[in-house]
């Protein structure tokens, strides 16, 4: 009998503040951020098979270097295993958004393929591979609401955050080689104490909400100058309406954290309409935190 694949899902992830702290010796940066799950996830499913093949709904994406053949690679070189697998990937997070997608289907694909190999490896070592894999991993072994620091492989979980409404709005711009770009182009200007993450630990940890602590992100000035869209697409959610837009991880996706279903949807359909007649240069969606 045939056994069914296992299957797996990757959230998608928005940063309520990141900040960058400095640069240090090793040519990364030294970042503090709270990090949030969100319900709109990704799908992976692993199936036994002789060599690693990586199928994927958007076709575009099925590479050698995607982050999931990344991870089964160097699962099957840290363990010795020669065994393969036959994973599909069905894509329904923004690729390259800000939203942390290939970094959580690593992270799945890494539990996924030590579930099928029957490795036996433990979410810490599971984890500490991850961030050999890219910096924003590890955060996909802890989710809900996170503090993420050092460069990203540091991470402790915080009180969850009230759960809320999100609505997302991701500018239709590719970025080639979007983080490292990004990160390239920060200067001490953007560094920060860190005092606006640890005001907003604070908030969390008294009220479980965000309450009005300012949700700052470094990257904010530097995407809104690399890219015309990105900053054509803040004035046009500006024009349109009061609430406050913020900017997730490197970008380019923005963000509304709405308390209220009712007011989410109503937000959703108005920047989807101004999406539709060309009038935001966007795709828009609606989601929860988890
Ligand atoms: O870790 P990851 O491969 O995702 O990082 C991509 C690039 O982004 C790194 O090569 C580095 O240039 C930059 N980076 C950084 N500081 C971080 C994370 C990433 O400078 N904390």
């Amino acid at each position: 009998m045939r056994s069914r694949p296992r299957t797996c899902r990757a959230h998608a992830k928005i940063n309520l503040t990141l900040e960058i702290l400095g640069k240090r010796p090793d040519g990364y940066h030294e970042i503090v951020s709270i990090v949030q799950t969100l319900a709109l996830h990704d799908v992976l499913s692993f199936g036994p098979a002789d060599e690693l093949v990586l199928t994927c709904d958007r076709q575009d994406l099925a590479t050698h270097d995607n982050l999931v053949l990344r991870a089964a690679r160097l699962l099957q070189a840290e363990t010795g295993t020669t065994m393969g697998a036959q994973i599909h990937l069905t894509k329904r997070i923004p690729v390259a958004a800000g939203l942390g997608g290939g970094s959580s289907d690593a992270a799945c694909a890494l539990r996924g393929l030590n579930g099928l190999w029957q490795l036996g490896l433990s979410e810490e070592e599971l984890c500490r591979l991850g961030g050999q894999v890219g910096s924003d991993v590890p955060f996909f072994f802890v989710d809900g609401t996170a503090l993420v620091q050092g460069r990203g492989e540091k991470v402790s979980r915080l009180p969850s955050l009230a759960s809320k409404w999100v609505v997302l709005i991701t500018p239709r711009v590719e970025l080639a080689e979007k983080t490292r770009e990004l990160y390239a182009r920060v200067s001490p200007a953007h560094f920060s104490t860190g005092e606006a993450t640890r005001e907003l630990v604070r908030a969390l940890l008294q009220s479980g909400d965000v309450d009005s602590s300012p949700l700052v992100n470094a990257f904010l000035p530097i995407v809104l100058e690399m890219s015309p869209v990105v900053a054509r697409c803040l004035d046009r959610l500006r024009e349109a309406c009061a609430e406050p837009f913020h900017l997730s991880g490197a970008g380019p996706t923005f963000y509304v954290l709405v308390p209220d279903r009712g007011r989410a949807e109503e937000l959703f359909r108005s920047l989807a309409t101004l999406a539709q007649r060309g009038l935001l240069e966007a795709r828009v969606g609606l989601t929860q935190t988890v």
